[in-house]
């Protein structure tokens, strides 16, 4: 699908759906009320008879009207004057796009609402990654597609020709962003008979090619067991498949030494739990253990394709966590690349063993932040539901960044505490740590163990076993929080 944005008069513009946003009241945008001279007053009548009122996201399909060239016109309501369209960007936005599998369209001709210099740019950017969002389908493996959009092409029309500049930013950075969490979702709905720690480094390997500002590097277990990475191995070793670290980086700052920002993805490409084995009831979800892994690679393709002015490096920590003769077991004292000694208690408590060696690796880029993302608990989900991806780490200012970020991007995330009296939980009776610290405060405890292991940077944890994904009818990967750390990332390179 492609956006194009015109500084022309929107009721001029070859299309097969006009679509017109609409007030709650009487007072319409100047082109409506040409459209309305037109058509011989067909909104306002419809206004007056309660057919449509104008409020936020609902929509109306006419046929049709007189005078008017495109055969369809969608009507959308954006609420009243007095509160700021760009408070329901989302809200309107969906509506569209919920339309256009019913509107059969190709293209579509867009009036863009009267905005405010300051806002032409997010309302743009936003209309861009929501449409796009909501027309995504993983069909790749489905003999008959379900409901494909039609849509190639959709005109924004913008009267004041001032503002086009700012828009024009806002969909290029639209479409970039909207891209990228394709692409996460994409790589994260894969199934693990496709997806292994293999196929993240293929990625990363297609990535570079396309990309020349990005390097990839790769840690299989031979190279993983000869930096000592004890605890990433450990996971790995009940899996056929080999364990394989991935390391993607841009440099892209004027001084290509400056520290970089350094994102570690969880990659589980299946967490089955181990021998700690985990219920059969909705295990398949647990494909979408590697979404933190696909989240960094998501925003790496973002970042190549912004060019922007930032030294990011991308970690996939891919592996498998599998039952077996060769898998590690509870009990199992490991020793992590940081020298510090685990007593593995729940071998389903994997997620921190592999970072935690990953940490420890990344110190050797002397970060300026490191920010790791991981579906790491499921306490999390009991904390925060579905909507919040939690937040910890040991730096307050890039918490608050990220949380600043995350509500700017609409991919929101919450801050839980980090302090001591949680650090007696993960007590050992016979080694430093323990993997498992049972129920109480267990996103926290997990945070508590990978602080152990961050002492020499910034670091901010993001737990998205809530977020990252949906289950039911609508199952799949959401993307989440590839938004959010482009927004941060943005941000940084001002
Ligand atoms: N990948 C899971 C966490 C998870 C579970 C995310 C369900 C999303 C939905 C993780 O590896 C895990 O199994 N964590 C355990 C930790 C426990 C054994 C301390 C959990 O949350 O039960
Ligand atoms: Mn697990
Ligand atoms: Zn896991």
């Amino acid at each position: 699908m492609n956006f194009e944005i015109k500084n022309n008069n929107v009721l001029k513009q070859k299309a097969d759906c006009l679509v017109l946003p609409i007030y709650q009241g009487k007072i319409q945008l100047d082109v409506v009320q040409e459209f309305e001279q037109l058509s011989n007053n067909l909104i306002s009548n419809l206004l007056k008879k309660g057919d449509f009122s104008g409020k936020v996201g609902e929509t109306l399909i006419l046929f049709n009207v007189p005078n008017i060239a495109t055969s369809k016109v969608l009507l959308v309501g954006i609420g009243d004057r007095k509160n700021n369209v760009i408070n329901s960007v989302s809200k309107i936005s969906q509506s569209v796009a919920n339309q256009l599998s019913t509107l059969n369209s190709k293209q579509l001709s867009v009036l863009m609402p009267d905005l405010a210099k300051t806002h032409v740019y997010t309302f743009v950017r936003r209309f861009v990654e929501e449409v796009i969002y909501h027309c995504y389908r993983f069909d790749q493996y489905q003999s008959t597609k379900a409901d494909s959009i039609k849509t190639e092409k959709i005109v924004l029309s913008i009267t004041d020709k001032t503002l086009v500049t700012q828009a024009e930013l806002g969909l290029t950075h639209g479409s970039v962003i909207a891209k990228g969490v394709a692409t996460t979702r994409t790589l994260a709905n894969q199934p693990s008979n496709i997806c292994n720690a293999q196929y993240l480094a293929n990625s990363a390997k297609q990535l570079s090619k396309q990309f020349s500002s990005i390097k990839a590097s790769y840690y299989d277990e031979k190279a993983l067991a000869k930096l000592g990475m004890n605890t990433y191995l450990a996971v790995g070793q009940g899996s056929q498949n080999e364990s394989i670290m991935t390391v993607m980086e841009y440099h892209g700052a004027k001084d290509k030494t400056s520290q970089p920002i350094v994102l570690v993805g969880k990659g589980l490409t299946f967490d089955s739990g181990g021998i700690s084995i985990k219920p059969s009831a909705g295990m398949d979800e647990m494909k979408y253990d590697m979404c933190g892994a696909a989240t960094v690679y998501g925003v790496m393709q973002i970042v190549a394709e912004l060019n922007l002015p930032l030294n990011v490096i991308g970690v996939m920590a891919g592996c498998e966590n599998m039952p077996g003769t060769g898998a590690y077991r509870p009990g199992d004292i490991l020793t992590t690349l940081s020298g510090q000694t685990v007593e593995v208690i729940n071998t389903d408590a994997e997620g921190r063993l592999v970072l935690c060696d990953v940490l420890t690796f990344v110190e050797r880029f002397k970060p300026a932040a490191v920010i790791d993302i991981a579906t790491l608990t499921g306490a999390c989900i009991v904390a925060l539901g579905h909507h919040y991806t939690g937040i910890m780490g040991n730096n307050d200012k890039l918490i608050e960044q990220l949380v600043a970020a995350s509500n700017q991007a609409d991919d929101k995330a919450w801050p839980l505490p980090l302090d001591d009296d949680f650090q007696q939980q993960i007590k050992s009776t016979c080694a430093d740590l323990v993997n498992s610290a049972g129920r109480d405060g267990g996103t926290i405890t997990a945070g508590c163990f990978l602080s152990r292991f961050t002492k020499n940077y910034h670091w901010a944890h993001l737990d998205i076993a809530g977020t990252a994904w949906v289950s039911g009818a609508k199952k799949g990967a959401t993307g989440r929080p590839v938004a959010m750390l482009v927004e941060y990332l943005l941000q940084q390179a001002h």
